[in-house]
């Protein structure tokens, strides 16, 4: 999405500057260096073995259709070498809410790229990574320095756009901002290859290029040329490829009208020989980017949407994890994912309260909920809206007790 808007939270966040939510929000170019000299950065290591892969780096790239997508001549060349993922859907539009949809199992009513900050009680895939000991980190290009919170942070030569918060999935959620630990690992590309040279990479990333690079200000021939660029040394790169997945998608596609589907392509020393050069066509979202690292180390759930999304095949045919088939009462080709229900991110209508984790012991994988979001949900009144099937919805079709009061 192209527009974007005061982040009214910065006007009063000097009068809450002691919590880390909040200290790395200035954006003025003074604030930024002088910040810049102090900010925390980590690279913790770990080493847990998963059932399918090792490792996994999640390349996001920005508003482009499918066919246009597969089209590109470069990216056409990153999947010639692994799996085609057909069946890939965007949430929602715009980018935000998708972005932030694929870390905590749902975008919370969100259909704009405002400043926003998820309450602290709000689990993300993080939480579940930690649980388990394994390290995780994001690779912002041009991120001005680790753990920078602001709204944007532009070239400083042209003024253009570069960094955007809207684009880091982890930043808005106060769950992570509000740990300074947490924040050092939220780093810039050049972090990334001084991870690479010192093999201090964690075990989760998740990469978003400038808006350049990601096809946003530019288009899908500058995005594919600036993947196949960054993928294709770290094919033979032994520092990175350690039983590794790559997974490349889109946030969103360009055309609002018609469905949100987005290609996807799994790559890597992960992916089996005998399925390079395959397509899998079943039926994903963003939540099946969590799902499928649930089911890959045997981590808790977040209760939310996490629970009923299909896990990656080449990763379910490892884990035992049941791939299903889109079987709802409205079918899949009416469904579009290209607008929002309600919730506290939604500036429309009602229903603002925060949705409960669903904290039922069964599901379809037999994971259950972690128990720290347990510990703190367990007795709320908050509505629970998350079933265990795999129909996700959107805002033609919300979850029960969500529609739009407008
Ligand atoms: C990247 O982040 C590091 C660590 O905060 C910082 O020292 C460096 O200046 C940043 N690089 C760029 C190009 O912004
Ligand atoms: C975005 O990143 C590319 C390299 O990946 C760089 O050449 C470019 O200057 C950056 N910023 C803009 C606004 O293009
Ligand atoms: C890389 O390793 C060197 C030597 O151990 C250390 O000084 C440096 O801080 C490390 N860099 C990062 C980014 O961790
Ligand atoms: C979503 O797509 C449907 C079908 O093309 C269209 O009627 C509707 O206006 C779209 N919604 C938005 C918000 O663009
Ligand atoms: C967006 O997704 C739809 C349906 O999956 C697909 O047919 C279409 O090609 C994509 N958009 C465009 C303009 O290609
Ligand atoms: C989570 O935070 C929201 C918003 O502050 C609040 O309404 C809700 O009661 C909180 N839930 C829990 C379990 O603390
Ligand atoms: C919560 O999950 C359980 C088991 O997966 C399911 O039976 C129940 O319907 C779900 N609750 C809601 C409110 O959807």
């Amino acid at each position: 999405m192209r527009c974007s808007s005061i982040p009214s939270v910065l006007l009063f966040a000097s009068s809450v500057a002691a919590q880390a939510e909040n200290i790395y929000t200035a954006t003025a170019t003074s604030d930024v260096a002088q910040a810049a000299a102090t900010a925390k950065t980590l690279s913790p290591v770990s080493h847990v073995k998963g059932k399918a892969f090792d490792r996994i780096a999640i390349i996001w790239l920005e508003n482009t259709d499918y066919d246009m997508a597969i089209g590109d001549p470069n990216l056409a060349w990153l999947a010639e070498r692994g799996i085609v993922l057909s069946g890939y859907h965007s949430v929602t539009h715009p980018s935000q809410p998708n972005y932030i949809a694929s870390i905590a199992g749902d975008y919370f009513g969100m259909q704009h790229d405002d400043f926003n900050q998820a309450d602290k009680n709000v689990s993300t895939v993080i939480d579940l990574l930690e649980d388990k000991g394994i390290s995780w980190g994001e690779y912002q290009e041009d991120m001005p320095y680790s753990g920078f919170e602001g709204f944007e942070y532009v070239n400083q030569q042209n003024g253009k756009n570069d960094y955007v918060r809207k684009h880091n999935p982890a930043i808005n959620y106060n769950s992570v901002a509000s740990k300074i630990d947490r924040l050092a690992v939220i780093k810039n590309l050049t972090m990334f290859y001084k991870d690479l040279e010192n093999e201090t990479l964690p075990q989760w990333m998740f990469i978003t290029p400038n808006m350049t690079s990601d096809g946003h200000d530019s288009d899908i021939t500058t995005a594919g040329a600036w993947t196949r660029n960054f993928v294709e040394p770290l094919l033979n790169d032994k520092r990175f490829m350690q039983n590794t997945l790559v997974l490349i998608t889109f946030d969103e596609n360009e055309t609002y009208t018609i469905q949100n589907r987005v290609l996807g392509i799994l790559i890597g020393d992960a992916v089996p020989q005998h399925l390079v050069g395959t397509t899998d066509d079943s039926y994903y979202t963003h939540y099946s980017e969590i799902a499928t690292v649930e089911a890959n180390w045997d981590l808790h759930t977040l209760g939310r949407f996490d629970v009923g999304a299909n896990v990656f095949k080449l990763v379910a045919d490892k884990t035992g994890d049941k791939l299903r088939q889109w079987s709802g009462k409205v079918e899949l080709p009416s469904m579009y994912f290209n607008s929002s229900y309600a919730g506290p991110f939604n500036e429309d209508g009602g229903n603002h309260r925060y949705p409960g984790p669903n904290l039922s012991k069964v599901g379809p994988s037999g994971r259950t909920v972690l128990p720290s979001i347990e510990k703190a949900w367990r007795g709320n009144p908050a509505p629970v809206y998350y079933t265990p099937d795999l129909e996700t919805p959107d805002g033609q079709h919300p979850p029960t007790g969500y529609e739009p009061v407008v």
